[in-house]
């Protein structure tokens, strides 16, 4: 939990945003709606700025690979409405899925293991066990109705809290015949339960819905009243709509949970169409929609939000390597762009944790002001060919790559062998593969958030008085904030607003500008710098003497006499990343 003055700074940081325009609550003259988000005039440009930083360094200005070589990424757009079939394939239609209980008296919903687990798990725990879907083992021969409820009692009581981790594996697809296929226990953790191997997965949610009724009644978290739940019914996270004039099964769809399926749907015709060879990367920024049950900490977890994801495929020998690379990038990424070193983590997952296909991911979170605990940012798994595998069984697409390169510059060795050896070869690896993907999965709207909460500052200045105040100050990166340079006319009169006005119809081309003649100059600086605005330029009476006015930074407030004629430069050279 956060503590009081970390809630205070979130009050005023949320209070700071609604007032000088960076988020509002979306319909909020209907009273808004949870979960939902609207950017105002700043916030449109800071997250619009935030997407153009990651595709310029993602797509245009791509960085250097391990090998020494600029990295290969294109870019995509996919539609949000892809074919059913899409979240078949990535097991989001079986797998994306909560068991939720209703309150009958308050009409609220929960998810039924918060409600049941809680009486054994604490709640960090559970908390843990939430950002994942979780499977428990059950000794192989046993179904989970078979089990006794003194039994239930025992794992999760002693197991789950004991000894999590050779009972828990976490499965992001999370079908159970997938995870059984999948999450097999090492003899070393058999030997360690002292039960004798294979065992069965099973989801902890799926085990909780399954005892929830032989467990003791749970009151109501919202009311407080007991016996007013219903039993638990699955509860897929996907917002589903029809297609076309009928509302039946057969035009089902849904609005995308990621953006990443749009581009392993996409992957053959981009391969076939772009000068791209494996490894390569496509890069996509866009909403992606969750009816999460507990929208909650401002932005941070929205129902529609905005990510920016790579998929990056590579030889399955390079996967490894790519991964560590990527992962660095992305922490340093964030440094980058103004993320103190010390409210950054990145956390790499236990082999406890990983999902069944998944043979690493760290997190990389941040130390948001709501928490004790840092929170995801972004993801940077390495997927393996799990997505490329699924999307060929369900589409009878080949997705295999052919490295013709290689095949051809290793071919003299093997020409001493048969035709039908040959082609065996050729068409096994290192020459033809699915790909394995590297993911750096990122969220626009928790970076924004990331930005707005590290850029909040209160430090003491003078106002015109002279007398100190307590200044509230947007440290936002210069790249990231919304406008540029503010120009001012010190007054409206002697010919300076003439001035100020060409000047800023000629910085106005080339970044965000705001011309404002309004109020003290004083205040006009205090709102840029609530805003973020890292340049105030002024025009006084000097300035029809020698051409020359004063530039103010907003971080240090400290004033520069430039040539009119040498401002743009002058910006540009501190503009500049
Ligand atoms: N394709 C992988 C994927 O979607 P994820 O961890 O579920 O992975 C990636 O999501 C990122 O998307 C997260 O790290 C987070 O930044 C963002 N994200 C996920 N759910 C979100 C939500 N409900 N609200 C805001 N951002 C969210």
């Amino acid at each position: 939990m956060a503590d009081e003055k970390q809630n205070e700074r979130m009050e005023k940081l949320v209070s700071l945003c609604k007032r000088r325009g960076f988020i509002f609550p979306a319909s909020e003259i209907y009273g808004g709606l949870n979960g939902f988000w609207d950017y105002g005039p700043m916030g449109a440009e800071l997250k619009r700025n935030i997407k153009n930083a990651w595709w310029h360094d993602m797509v245009i200005d791509r960085p250097i690979g391990p090998d020494g070589q600029e990295v290969s990424i294109v870019g995509l757009d996919s539609a949000i409405i892809q074919n059913p079939r899409t979240w078949e394939a990535s097991g989001h239609l079986a797998g994306f899925t909560d068991p939720m209980v209703d309150c009958k008296e308050c009409k609220a919903r929960f998810r039924a293991d918060q409600v049941f687990v809680l009486g054994w798990i604490s709640e960090p725990e559970l908390r843990r066990f939430n950002e994942e879907v979780r499977v428990l083992f059950i000794p192989e021969g046993e179904s989970l109705s078979q089990i006794d409820t003194e039994e239930v009692e025992r794992l999760l009581k002693h197991e789950v809290r004991r000894a999590p981790k050779p009972y828990l594996k976490s499965v992001v697809a999370s079908e159970a015949g997938e995870a059984e296929r999948n999450c097999k226990l090492s003899s070393r953790e058999a030997k360690h339960l002292g039960k004798t191997f294979p065992m069965k997965p099973y989801r902890l949610t799926d085990f909780v819905v399954t005892f929830a009724n032989r467990l003791p009644p749970a009151p109501c978290p919202g009311c407080g009243k007991e016996g007013c739940l219903t039993s638990p019914r699955q509860f897929n996270m996907m917002f589903k709509t029809f297609v076309g004039a009928s509302e039946d099964s057969a035009s089902a769809a849904y609005l995308r949970p990621e953006t990443a399926q749009g581009i392993f749907n996409n992957y053959l015709n981009v391969l076939n169409t772009s000068r791209v060879k494996v490894p390569f990367g496509i890069a996509q920024v866009g909403k992606a929609f969750r009816n999460e049950i507990n929208p909650r900490n401002y932005t941070f977890r929205s129902r529609e939000f905005e990510q920016m994801e790579l998929e990056f495929f590579v030889p399955p020998d390079k996967g490894r390597e790519w991964y560590e690379f990527w992962r660095s990038q992305r922490i340093e990424w964030y440094k980058k762009h103004g993320l103190r070193s010390d409210h950054l983590r990145p956390r790499e997952q236990g082999k406890d944790e990983l999902a069944h296909y998944s043979s690493a991911c760290t997190d990389i979170e941040y130390l948001f002001p709501f928490s004790d605990e840092p929170q995801e940012l972004e993801g940077v798994a390495h997927r393996g060919c799990y997505d490329l595998s699924r999307h060929q069984e369900f589409s009878g697409k080949d997705m295999s790559f052919f490295d013709d390169e290689a095949w051809l510059a290793d071919q003299p060795k093997f020409a001493d062998k048969s035709k039908e050896e040959q082609t065996k070869i050729k068409n096994a690896e290192p020459y033809r593969y699915i790909p394995h993907v590297i993911e750096p999965s990122a969220g626009v709207d928790r970076f924004t958030l990331a930005v707005l909460c590290e850029a909040y500052t209160e430090d003491q200045a003078p106002d015109e008085k002279g007398v100190m105040q307590t200044r509230v100050v947007m440290k936002i990166h210069p790249r990231l904030a919304p406008i540029k340079v503010a120009v001012f006319p010190l007054v409206r009169k002697d010919g300076m607003p003439e001035i100020a006005t060409e000047l800023y119809g000629r910085l106005k081309r080339r970044w965000v500008c705001d011309y404002d003649e309004k109020s003290a100059v004083g205040r006009r600086y205090r709102r840029h710098d609530e805003i973020g605005t890292p340049f105030c330029v002024t025009v006084d009476g000097q300035t029809k003497e020698d051409g020359t006015v004063t530039i103010r930074e907003r971080d240090s407030m400290t004033q520069t006499r430039v040539k009119l004629e040498e401002t743009e430069a002058w910006i540009a050279e501190r503009l500049t990343v």
